[in-house]
């Protein structure tokens, strides 16, 4: 096409570029398309990119098809656009192409939990979440720790998040302030958090056993939760499961993994390989607790080098200083 021959006034050269904007649009969404049927679930975005393509195509028609061109590089801090949300636990249908912008720690998008329920917004999540814990917060399942504890300790954080840390039971502080993970160990989580570049609203925090388990005739002290206690509960935790939808599970400690899969190994053995619950990639690591007894470099590099298997199975940008954590004395 030849703009300097045959149009001469200014409505005729607007007419040529906004049918060269809808002929490579298409020719875009061809390729997008294209992409999506061959399984790709991304396309990586320079950050300019998504803002032109977030302008209207009166403000952007001439700018906006050259920089829509899909780049395979992937950036630090590169913004993703999800071309479809993989089926994976329901068979979802076809998706309508969605631009998200995850920043971190601000808010990072889930796009598992939007493929396994299509059409759900992030409100039905919370929405539910909030319905859940209503119903779990009279529970009367374990009469024992019923009449034992203060609180439920529910579960905090967003229930769209991708990212899902699971742990124990509640202790002493939990069940007097209802949340999970705020006494000593749970303050050492809030930093493995926070190093990953999180926060504890952006991800979410839940346990095996909703209640304190209790310890007649003990002033303090906590106790592992029984099978059965454990058996009881476990439905509350996979209706949580069921509504995030994380892309990743983080398994804190033996007992989070034994309430998730049964007896199947020591922690030492299983912790920094990944294993599937119901389709769900879990990274079982060391509880925060044991971290606190034991404080060796090589311990904590341990589990931060499982977090580092975290954040790359997230896709999530790693900073080489974070790479770096726990391999020398501060
Ligand atoms: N340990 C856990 O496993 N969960 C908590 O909520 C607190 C401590």
């Amino acid at each position: 096409m030849n703009l300097a021959s045959g149009d001469s006034g200014e409505s005729t050269l607007q007419e040529t570029m906004s049918d060269m904007y809808h002929q490579l649009l298409e020719a875009a969404i061809d390729h997008l398309r294209d992409l999506k049927n061959r399984g790709e679930k991304y396309v990586h975005l320079a950050p300019e990119t998504l803002k032109a393509l977030k302008t209207t195509p009166a403000a952007g028609a001439a700018r906006a098809p050259q920089t829509a061109r899909p780049t395979s590089t992937k950036p630090i801090g590169s913004q993703e656009v999800a071309v479809s949300a993989p089926p994976r636990k329901t068979a979802a249908p076809a998706q309508p192409l969605a631009v998200s912008t995850p920043t971190i720690p601000a808010a990072v998008p889930n796009p598992a939990r939007e493929a396994a329920q299509p059409g759900a917004s992030k409100a039905d999540a919370t929405a539910g979440m909030e319905a859940l814990r209503q119903r779990i917060l009279t529970c009367q399942k374990c009469p024992h720790l019923a009449s034992s504890r203060k609180t439920v300790v529910f579960g905090v954080g967003d229930p769209n998040s991708p990212l899902m840390f699971v742990g124990e039971a509640p202790g002493a502080d939990e069940d007097a302030q209802g949340e999970p993970f705020v006494g000593k160990a749970g303050q050492l989580l809030t930093k493995i958090i926070q190093a990953m570049g999180f926060t504890r609203e952006t991800v979410f925090i839940a346990n095996i056993l909703k209640c304190r388990p209790d310890t007649p005739g003990q002033e303090s002290g906590n106790r592992k939760p029984t099978p059965e206690e454990m058996a009881t509960c476990i439905p509350h935790l996979l209706e949580q499961i069921q509504l995030i939808q994380p892309r990743v599970i983080v398994a804190l400690g033996a007992t989070a993994v034994e309430g998730l899969f049964g007896k199947i190994g020591g922690i030492t053995r299983l912790r920094g390989q990944w294993h599937d619950f119901r389709g769900t990639p879990v990274m079982p690591t060391y509880h925060p607790a044991y971290l606190l007894r034991n404080q060796s470099l090589a311990t904590k590099r341990e589990v931060w080098e499982d977090m580092l298997k975290v954040l790359e199975k997230l896709g999530c940008p790693i900073s080489e200083k974070q790479r770096q954590f726990f391999t020398k004395a501060a």
